[in-house]
């Protein structure tokens, strides 16, 4: 994916509406690619599910954690994206007390499928979702990427280090330092 663009899709989110009487104040409202990269330069993470162990004790906290270090190098917006309906991406945002990491749904597996990365998890009962990867997204463009090894359908482990936000701070840092 280095050097494309990300595809254009549209995501389904659920957002809270304050007009909305009741339980479940939340309505429909439809995000694409463009509203989420066009002009910024983000981090994007991508996992195999919301919920999981070492996305919900490691990957997600860790990038919430490190925010304020990512935005000194450059990074408006960092995303976490998962082959999950918004209503699960929501509750898992809520349940980590999320407040700097967006979680974007790709329930359909659209956007997963499209840049190559949809994997089959179904030796999990999980059915297609995404490999674990990382990427530095510039205006819409991959400038950096950060796959782990071994991609692969129903892979029996779960590799994770490579897309972790201290490798991806550390290669940003490095890349900065190179650059000047
Ligand atoms: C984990 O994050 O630990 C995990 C992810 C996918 C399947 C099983 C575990």
């Amino acid at each position: 994916m280095l050097g494309k663009k990300v595809p254009f899709v549209t995501f389904r989110t659920r957002v809270r509406d304050g007009s909305i009487e009741g339980p479940n104040p939340f309505r429909w409202e439809d995000k694409t690619s463009d509203d989420y990269f066009k002009g910024k330069t983000v981090v994007l993470f991508s996992l195999p599910g919301a919920f999981t162990p070492t996305c919900s004790t490691f990957q997600l906290p860790d990038f919430e954690k490190l925010f304020e270090e990512f935005k000194a190098e450059g990074i408006d917006e960092i995303y976490c994206i998962s082959v999950n309906d918004a209503f699960v991406m929501n509750a898992w945002a809520k349940a980590q007390d999320v407040r700097n990491v967006k979680v974007i749904p790709d329930g359909s597996g659209e956007f997963t499928r499209k840049m190559g990365m949809l994997v089959a998890k179904d030796n999990l009962g999980f059915g297609m979702r995404s490999w674990r990867y990382g990427a530095i997204v510039n205006d819409g463009v991959v400038e950096q990427w950060f796959e782990e090894e071994g991609f692969s359908d129903n892979c029996e482990s779960d590799p994770y280090g490579i897309s972790s936000p201290q490798n991806i701070l550390e290669k940003l840092r490095a890349a900065k330092i190179e650059a000047a």
